[in-house]
């Protein structure tokens, strides 16, 4: 019998490994815009195949050698697409569940770390662009944001002979549910966060200046264990109040939803406006403290505004590059806090939800996708 559909995981795992196929998006341009799978190619061909248009993909040059799969937003519209062309011979398949389902791709990148005991991959939950991390080192791993199903952190760590043993969020989130409490729980891990009464499930508490080793477990309180890399926490209020970054071996940082490649985090969620304009003075004393760090230190991001290519490139840069790239950066503190404050985006859909989800440590009955679905808005360009 001949395949109509295709589930997200097979569809990820064609593109990660570079399989020949056409993603063709039919969805309306609007809904395009706000997030996409990438390399896809676009028709906007919604309306006309609802209502079964048998010309609505006429004009569509497609390859008649590669597989093509359909994408709409949720799996129904899409399979319309693929009976057209497969009745024309093109060999279509449908992605079930369509970008919602999508929500949960994900791909890898290892980065390079050069002079330290530690590796650092990168997976990134390719719709949303939230990027999490492991750092690898001496057979264990520790998890920085889990925003993937936890099976996903099981599987990279087992590839690379590593038992996750420390898991650790950089703030409570407002655009997804973590999944660092649910990994933490899975494996036996300890389940670090930045120090607060927001969160009401137990976790052990990170400071600033608190330093975890990695290979071994726990906090270090004398100094260095004989090369283990070494974890320090960073309190940057801002974001957030409790946000936190995380120094690697005194070069590598990663810094949640505080500094991003592009941008800097939102101070507005969960706030009134007179809050957020305390939050946007507390994020420019946040980031001018990061700003003193060297400036080869590399830059690793909590997320990315766009949907993240399966080309096992790091999305990182130094705080060199960083500093160049963000106007924001380089403003004085009453410029940054009313330009901040001028250029906050839109919402993110059900952020309320999620955050009280996040904060009782629980995910929801049904699809996490339902509430999740939709490109990050933690940041402002
Ligand atoms: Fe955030």
């Amino acid at each position: 019998m001949t395949e109509t559909t295709i589930d997200v995981g097979t569809l990820r795992a064609w593109l990660d490994r570079g399989r020949p196929v056409t993603v063709l998006d039919i969805r309306r341009p609007d809904e395009r815009a706000e997030w996409s799978i990438p390399g896809s190619l676009h028709v906007d061909a919604y309306e006309a195949l609802k209502t079964h248009d048998p010309d609505a993909l006429r004009h569509v040059d497609l390859p008649m050698d590669v597989p093509v799969v359909t994408v709409c937003g949720a799996g129904k519209t899409s399979a319309i697409a693929a009976e057209q062309l497969r009745g024309r011979g093109v060999q279509a398949l449908s992605l079930t569940g369509g970008m919602k389902a999508w929500s949960l791709a994900w791909n890898s990148a290892e980065v390079p770390i050069p002079r330290s005991e530690a590796r650092v991959i990168q997976a990134r939950r390719t719709g949303k662009g939230c990027l999490s991390y492991l750092i690898g080192a001496h057979g264990t791993a520790t998890v920085i944001d889990a925003a993937l199903d936890p099976q996903v952190y099981l599987e990279v760590a087992q590839a690379c002979g590593w038992t996750i043993t420390q898991v650790m969020d950089t703030h409570v989130h407002a655009d997804h549910l973590s999944r660092s409490r649910m990994l933490a729980a899975l494996t036996g891990a300890t389940l670090y966060l930045p120090d607060q009464r927001r969160v009401s499930y137990p976790f052990t508490a990170i400071r600033d200046q608190d330093v975890l080793t990695i290979g071994a477990s726990g906090r270090t309180q004398h100094g260095r264990t004989q090369g283990s890399p070494l974890l320090t926490g960073l309190h940057t209020p801002g974001h957030t109040l409790e946000s936190t970054c995380y120094l690697l071996d005194d070069r590598v940082l990663f810094t949640g939803d505080t500094l991003f490649l592009a941008g800097v985090g939102r101070p507005d969620l969960d706030a009134s406006s007179e809050e957020a304009r305390a939050r946007a003075h507390a994020l420019y004393h946040s980031l001018q403290r990061l700003l003193d760090l060297p400036p080869e230190t590399l830059i690793l991001p909590g997320h990315t505004s766009t949907p993240i290519a399966f080309d096992h490139v790091p999305l990182s840069a130094t705080l060199a590059a960083v500093r160049t790239q963000i106007s924001a950066l380089q403003m004085p503190e009453h410029t940054f806090v009313e330009t901040i404050l001028s250029r906050i985006p839109p919402t993110p859909p059900n952020y309320h939800r999620i955050v009280e989800l996040n904060e009782t440590g629980t995910l929801p009955d049904g699809d996490p996708a339902d509430l999740e679905a939709g490109a990050n808005r933690c940041a402002v360009a």
